[in-house]
């Protein structure tokens, strides 16, 4: 593998921003290629026939820019395609496998939660791989409201709508009583003060945007190590720049980037 390729990163928007923010403090000297499907968010609603046609263009529009892998930030896309490779045979990182070992390092009671958007609880990734791998005890619950709270910045604790909404989804997982709760979608992560503020600081939250920098920084390692030099990427989104540099400083906690470059989705056919 040609370490001094990029990585690709894709998203149906602005969430994995999360997931690159993550990698960029993990591998500051990686290039990477970021792509937004802005026109065509959420994915989180949708079939898996359309999830899966709209991640294999993006897929596509990433290796016209020569990356080294593809990253699927997204916990939607991610609960379709579970597989290491993409089927363009680059290797391939999702969100379920580096949260489930996450999870099952940090659980000691073996009740574990699982929460996302609507096809990613519908498409059962997790708990498949938690029971592959013993775990019995799983909790899940889809959160669709989440999403359009955190890119309204609405995510502070002592706000009634949040803690309001939260307490509405994640009470069975409360009640359940798991020590454990996977964060499996992208904007999750931004909401983890008032999710742990819920949970009365008594449960371990799984970023999966952590699990799977690490994952990632481990496999380059492996291939002889990382992309020492750069440390650039290049932004893409498929609708308004602008919608999108202003929404990103929400979910990288830091100033957005301004380069933003908008491109057609659908002639990556
Ligand atoms: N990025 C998506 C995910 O992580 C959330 C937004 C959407 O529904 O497309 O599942």
């Amino acid at each position: 593998m040609d370490n001094t390729k990029p990585i690709g990163v894709f998203d149906s928007g602005l969430g994995g921003l999360t997931v690159y923010k993550e990698m960029k403090k993990l591998m500051p000297s990686e290039n990477f290629v970021y792509f937004g499907d802005t026109g065509r968010v959420p994915y989180g609603n949708r079939s898996n026939e359309t999830i899966s046609k709209y991640a294999l263009q993006d897929e596509k529009f990433l290796l016209s820019h020569d990356v080294k892998l593809i990253v699927a930030a997204c916990g939607t896309v991610s609960s379709l395609c579970v597989e290491e490779k993409s089927v363009f045979g680059i290797p391939f990182f999702n969100m379920i496998a580096p949260a489930v070992n996450m999870a099952l390092e940090l659980s000691k009671n073996g009740k574990i939660g699982i929460t996302g958007t609507a096809a990613t609880i519908r498409n059962g990734a997790h708990k498949k791989m938690l029971q592959d791998k013993g775990c019995v005890d799983i909790y899940e619950t889809a959160c669709p409201l989440f999403v359009p709270l955190v890119e309204e910045g609405l995510f502070d604790k002592d706000d009634p709508v949040v803690s309001g909404i939260i307490a509405r989804y994640l009470q069975p997982i409360k009640d359940a009583g798991c020590d454990t709760v996977i964060l499996g979608c992208t904007h999750y992560p931004v909401l983890s003060g008032a999710i742990n503020d819920f949970f009365e600081g008594k449960v371990q939250l799984v970023n999966p945007g952590v699990a799977l920098a690490r994952a990632v920084k481990d496999y380059l390692n492996g291939c002889g190590g990382g992309n020492m030099g750069g440390g650039k990427t290049e932004f893409f989104v498929s609708d308004r720049p602008d919608c999108f540099v202003k929404q990103a400083g929400i979910l990288l906690g830091e100033e957005a980037p301004c380069d933003i470059t908008q491109i057609d989705i659908e002639k990556q056919v």
